[in-house]
């Protein structure tokens, strides 16, 4: 009699820890659990970075999620909006990786990303270059762990109209 207390708490506790996961939307290759995409904008401003040649980032893919990432430069000079990048997802919090480099030319990797759930602006990542030739892989450029539950909408924007030339290689998101 006295092992069944600890079978019955273990029998309940089972299905709440199994509730909570995490799921890595790629992207190229998408949510592997509902199929959704990122949805890029102005699709033409955005380069298959694994494919691209005349891209001047050429990070080693081996060191990428699903060998694959999404690049583009905002040209305050030549381009009204600023490209950006949405994907829908059902859950609490998310965690958005990019490639990041230092260098300030060839490429030049001033970063001017802000964050949108839902339409709301609710954080941003700036960096200016050190010149370092190092490249941080899963650099983590964006975390919001207190979302209300739910379907929401993730937009990422790269750059704004009177600010510098800003480049973002996008890898992943991870959502829970
Ligand atoms: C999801 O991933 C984040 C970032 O790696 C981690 O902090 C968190 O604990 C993970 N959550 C679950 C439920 O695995
Ligand atoms: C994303 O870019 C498209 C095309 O420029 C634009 O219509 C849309 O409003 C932008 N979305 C956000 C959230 O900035
Ligand atoms: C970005 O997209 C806009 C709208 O399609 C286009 O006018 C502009 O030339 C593009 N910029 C670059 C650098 O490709
Ligand atoms: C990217 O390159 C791979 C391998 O060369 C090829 O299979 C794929 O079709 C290319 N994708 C696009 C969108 O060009
Ligand atoms: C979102 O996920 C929760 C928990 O997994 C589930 O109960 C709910 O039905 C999902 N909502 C949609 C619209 O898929
Ligand atoms: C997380 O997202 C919610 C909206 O879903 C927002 O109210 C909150 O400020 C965000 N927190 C962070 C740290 O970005």
């Amino acid at each position: 009699m006295l092992f069944l207390v600890p079978v019955i708490c273990f029998s309940f506790l089972r299905p709440v820890l199994a509730a909570l996961r995490n799921v890595t939307i790629d992207d190229t290759y998408g949510d592997p659990d509902t199929g959704v995409q990122f949805t890029y904008a102005p699709a033409g401003n955005w380069s298959l970075g694994q494919n691209c040649t005349n891209c001047e980032a050429h990070p080693d893919p081996a060191y990428t999620y699903d060998k694959s990432w999404h690049d583009t430069t905002f040209f305050p000079s030549l381009d009204t909006a600023p490209p950006n990048a949405s994907v829908s997802f059902n859950g609490s919090a998310i965690y958005v990786y990019c490639i990041v480099y230092h260098t300030t030319s060839y490429p030049n990797n001033y970063m001017d990303l802000r964050f949108l759930i839902d339409g709301e602006e609710t954080g941003n990542f700036n960096q200016i270059p050190t010149g370092s030739t190092e490249i941080d892989y899963n650099h983590l450029v964006y975390k919001n762990s207190s979302i209300p539950h739910g379907v929401h909408t993730f937009t990422l924007v790269n750059g704004q109209p009177g600010g510098q030339a800003a480049l973002v290689l996008l890898d992943y998101m991870t959502y829970t």
